[in-house]
């Protein structure tokens, strides 16, 4: 593997062949020898824990917004001389200097290896669904040869993804791990394609905006894009509604972390390791499965705690969407289609189990659920723009003391927000927590939610 982090020729070193090359000359992909084994970790961990250092204080203090954020004069006019000819004054990395595409800060090494863990487990993810359905169980839920191609362009597209990563880590960067997956249909690997792809997603839009390194931002914005298409495609390979939202919402890494580790099984001696927060597993007890003619009738219906992808396994054929004779209410492979029977909608209550912190997860089972949080007393919903909050009601018999080791229950009622007039907020494949605070908070500093968070994400299938 080449490494770009250090060096001279930085730019060459990531890009060897973009400048001036033969026409024939082509950059190499990061080879990698991947595990080929699938299902559980059955070992011992010879480490445990997220990575760490020095801990300076148990959370980010708040602090009022900067003085001069506000001394622009945002009136339409040139207020500095022009630095060129048809070039305003400003912006970050605009004066000429040579960009240097590599890592700044442990901030940025951090966020670009938990995007490189996603991009090995979407990798491997595309092509364990190619090879462990057959071309009868692709026709059987609506897809064609043309469709699983669409499929192995995508693996092919991570290849790419986790190569511009990989080189701008360098030589540590972390390498394929093997993974263990909850589908055994196809409707059940599309719909865990179409939750990964989001969280990947949004786990970028997160943290982008705050890399010390802009170049790396401007990479990994040009790979994002291309999940969020692939996002996209899996929602009509399951006959959802494309892009029911405004706005893309953005979480933290740990969010992200937390939702992907139950799936990696091991990582190879050496793996370099992440600094992130594994939350506790967070359940949607009635999450609507859009494999449903009524999606919120589904209860207990889902694979896993986290991304609560759906579950057809026992769907009768009455029960089931797909190949339905009632059109209004089809949910088979589509451009775009209408559901006439809502999945979600404000008012709905929503139960919700969830665990205690101390539980081993993640690769070699090598991570440890925690919380700093309190009781827990609100459900966060994060979605678009807006962060808001719904009362928690805790089901009568479960004490709210995490640390006595059993599983809590409790629901709360799906709030009515809207980000602007005509744009509900909750729609999509969206991001709920239970929170033992309310914090105010926006897209840029959800990442302050943390310390309050009792226990998910979970992803909760909207619309
Ligand atoms: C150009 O901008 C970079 C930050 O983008 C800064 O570090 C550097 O000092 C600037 N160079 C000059 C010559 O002003
Ligand atoms: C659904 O319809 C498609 C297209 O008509 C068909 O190929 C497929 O076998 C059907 N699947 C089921 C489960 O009935
Ligand atoms: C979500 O979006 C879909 C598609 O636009 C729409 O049919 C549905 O009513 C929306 N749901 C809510 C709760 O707004
Ligand atoms: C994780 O498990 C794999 C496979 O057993 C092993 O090769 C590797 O050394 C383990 N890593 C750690 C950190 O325990
Ligand atoms: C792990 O790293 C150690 C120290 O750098 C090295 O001796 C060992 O060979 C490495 N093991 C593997 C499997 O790469
Ligand atoms: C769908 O299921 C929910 C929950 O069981 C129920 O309240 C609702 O009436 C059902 N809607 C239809 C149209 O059957
Ligand atoms: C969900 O179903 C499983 C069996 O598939 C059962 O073991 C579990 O107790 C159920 N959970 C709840 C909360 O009903
Ligand atoms: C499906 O039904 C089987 C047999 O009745 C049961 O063991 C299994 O837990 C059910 N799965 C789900 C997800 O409900
Ligand atoms: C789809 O839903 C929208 C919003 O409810 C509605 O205006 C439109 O007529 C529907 N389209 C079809 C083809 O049913
Ligand atoms: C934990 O909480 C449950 C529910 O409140 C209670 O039944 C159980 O006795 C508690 N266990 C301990 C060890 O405190
Ligand atoms: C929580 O439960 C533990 C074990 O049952 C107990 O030692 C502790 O005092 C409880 N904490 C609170 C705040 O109730
Ligand atoms: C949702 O976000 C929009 C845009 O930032 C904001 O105007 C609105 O107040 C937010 N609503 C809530 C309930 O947070």
């Amino acid at each position: 593997m080449k490494s770009c982090a250090t060096g001279l020729a930085v730019l060459l070193a990531c890009f060897p062949y973009a400048i001036a090359a033969p026409a024939t000359a082509v950059a190499p992909t990061r080879s990698e020898s991947v595990p080929t084994s699938h299902g559980p970790f059955t070992g011992t961990p010879t480490t445990t824990g997220a990575l760490s250092n020095s801990v300076l204080a148990s959370s980010i203090a708040p602090l009022p917004p900067n003085p001069t954020a506000t001394t622009y004069p945002s009136d339409g006019q040139l207020h500095e001389p022009q630095p060129a000819p048809y070039t305003p004054a400003g912006g970050l990395g605009t004066n000429g200097t040579e960009p240097i595409y590599n890592v700044r800060s442990d901030f940025d090494y951090q966020s670009l290896a938990i995007a490189l863990y996603q991009e090995w487990l979407e990798l491997d993810l595309f092509h364990n669904g190619l090879a462990t359905f057959s071309e009868a169980d692709f026709t059987a839920a609506g897809l064609t040869a043309e469709d699983r191609y669409l499929i192995q362009f995508m693996a092919e597209q991570e290849v790419g993804h986790a190569t511009v990563i990989s080189n701008m880590l360098g030589a540590q960067a972390p390498m394929p791990c093997a993974y263990n997956y909850p589908f055994t249909t196809v409707r059940e690997f599309v719909d865990f394609c179409q939750k990964l792809t989001r969280f990947g997603e949004s786990s970028v839009y997160g943290f982008l905006e705050h890399l010390d390194s802009r170049e790396a931002a401007t990479i990994l914005l040009q790979s994002i894009t291309t999940e969020a298409r692939q996002q996209i495609i899996f929602r009509q390979f399951n006959g959802l509604f494309p892009m029911p939202v405004w706005f893309e919402v953005g979480v933290p890494q740990s969010w992200a972390w937390t939702l992907m580790a139950p799936y990696i099984s091991w990582c190879p001696a050496n793996q370099t390791r992440l600094a992130w927060q594994n939350f506790p597993a967070l359940w949607i007890l009635n999450q609507p499965n859009p494999a449903r003619v009524n999606g919120s009738a589904g209860y207990n219906e889902t694979l896993t705690a986290g991304m609560n992808t759906l579950s057809n396994a026992n769907l009768t054929s009455s029960q089931a969407c797909l190949n339905t004779t009632d059109k209004s209410n089809d949910c088979g492979p589509a451009i775009t289609q209408n559901r006439t029977i809502p999945l979600s909608w404000p008012g709905r209550e929503v139960r919700l189990m969830w665990d205690t912190p101390g539980k081993p997860v993640g690769p070699n089972n090598s991570y440890i659920t925690s919380s700093q949080a309190g009781s827990a007393k609100f459900v966060a919903w994060v979605t678009q723009l807006n962060v808001t909050y719904s009362p928690l009601t805790l089901q009568s018999n479960t004490s709210n003391n995490a640390t006595n080791g059993t599983m809590q229950m409790g629901t709360t009622i799906q709030p009515n927000v809207e980000t602007f007039a005509g744009d509900p907020a909750i729609n999509g494949t969206m991001f709920i927590a239970i929170t033992d605070a309310d914090p105010v908070l926006t897209p840029f500093n959800l990442s302050m939610i943390n310390p309050h968070v009792v226990a998910g994400p979970a992803l909760y299938q909207a619309g």
